[in-house]
């Protein structure tokens, strides 16, 4: 209930505009997100690459209008995972995409669109000995982001998924997804979904998340955990030791600057642990949901916002 009332707030466009007016130097801005360019992205990636972390770097934007829109992203795209090759570091970096960055959502077409877009990105990771995991956006995008999917993994087996917790289709998707080489990783769900097709309580959200996780971890693919919550990450060290899982048999995920001191702790329990880093100028939607997810954040937000003024 908070959390949807912070998503409206967040979502005002008077308190966007303002936002989006404001330099990205706001130190809450910066603890999100690794900076505007793929430099920065790469920087961020190297540091992280040197404490022994791995990454999936996401290069921010959703809901592209049109054609040429997507083409850049591509690009970007492209130009990134150079980057990451050229570094030496495509072993322990990859890429996350948002299918509506690739243009999903233009018309009937738009998932032919993606499927084409998205092609040439794990074309280029592939080459680059690197992988591409899909985000999973709004209810709406569920299903077409699942059958691009589907089609990618025909050429690109490695591609990874994400499966929302809080959705109610999710455990029948785990059970899909759970096969051999498949990487999926499991989050709790960062959306403003109905009841209809969501759990949108905390302690149901969790309860789903513990189901779907013993799925993967049961299953024959590869679980990439994405949680902060000390619990479901206890939860998860149990249920890998009660399926004999090896240490780089999944790994725990969590985002740029939440709960850094907790990424180094596991990596040096020996877990395989990648950070998200999002980088790019299109910042506003992914903050609005770091900020739903804890309220101090958008406290935080808005005051930078009145400072300013
Ligand atoms: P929860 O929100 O309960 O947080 C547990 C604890 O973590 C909090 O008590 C706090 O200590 C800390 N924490 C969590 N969020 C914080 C924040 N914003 N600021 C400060 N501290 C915070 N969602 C989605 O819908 N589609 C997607 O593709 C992805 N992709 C994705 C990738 C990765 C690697 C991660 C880690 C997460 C996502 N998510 C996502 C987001 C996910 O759905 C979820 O909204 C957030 O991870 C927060 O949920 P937690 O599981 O961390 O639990």
């Amino acid at each position: 209930m908070l959390r949807s009332v912070l998503m409206s707030v967040a979502e005002n466009e008077l308190i966007k505009d303002t936002a989006l007016a404001i330099p990205m130097t706001k130190s809450v801005v910066d603890r999100f997100v690794a900076g505007e360019t793929t430099e920065d992205a790469v920087d961020s990636t190297t540091e992280l690459v040197s404490k022994g972390l791995l990454v999936t770097v996401d290069h921010l934007g959703e809901e592209t209008v049109d054609e040429a829109a997507a083409d850049k992203i591509v690009q970007a795209y492209l130009d990134l995972i150079s980057q990451i090759s050229d570094k030496g570091m495509a072993d322990r970096a990859e890429v996350s995409l948002k299918l509506t960055a690739m243009g999903l959502s233009l018309g009937s077409s738009g998932a032919q669109i993606a499927l084409d877009n998205a092609r040439l990105i794990c074309s280029a990771a592939r080459n680059a000995g690197t992988t591409v995991t899909l985000d999973a956006e709004d209810y709406t995008t569920t299903d077409a982001t699942l059958g691009v999917l589907s089609d990618l993994r025909g050429d690109f087996p490695q591609t990874g998924a994400v499966i929302q917790a809080y959705l109610k289709r999710s455990e029948a998707d785990c059970r899909d997804l759970a096969t051999s080489g498949s990487r999926v990783r499991l989050c709790k769900g960062a959306y403003n979904e109905s009841t209809a097709v969501a759990h949108t309580e905390a302690h149901q959200v969790d309860r789903a998340y513990v189901r779907c996780l013993r799925i993967l971890m049961e299953g024959d693919g590869y679980p990439m955990l994405a949680t902060h919550d000390p619990r479901l990450i206890a939860i998860g060290q149990d249920l890998a030791a009660r399926t004999s899982r090896d240490s780089d048999s999944f790994e725990f995920q969590m985002l740029y600057g939440i709960r850094p001191e907790e990424q180094l702790r596991l990596r040096e329990l020996g877990h395989r642990v990648r950070v998200y880093v999002p980088y790019g100028l299109d910042w506003y939607g992914y903050l609005v949901r770091r900020m739903a997810e804890k309220p101090a954040n958008l406290a935080l937000f808005l005051r930078g916002l009145v400072d300013k003024k």
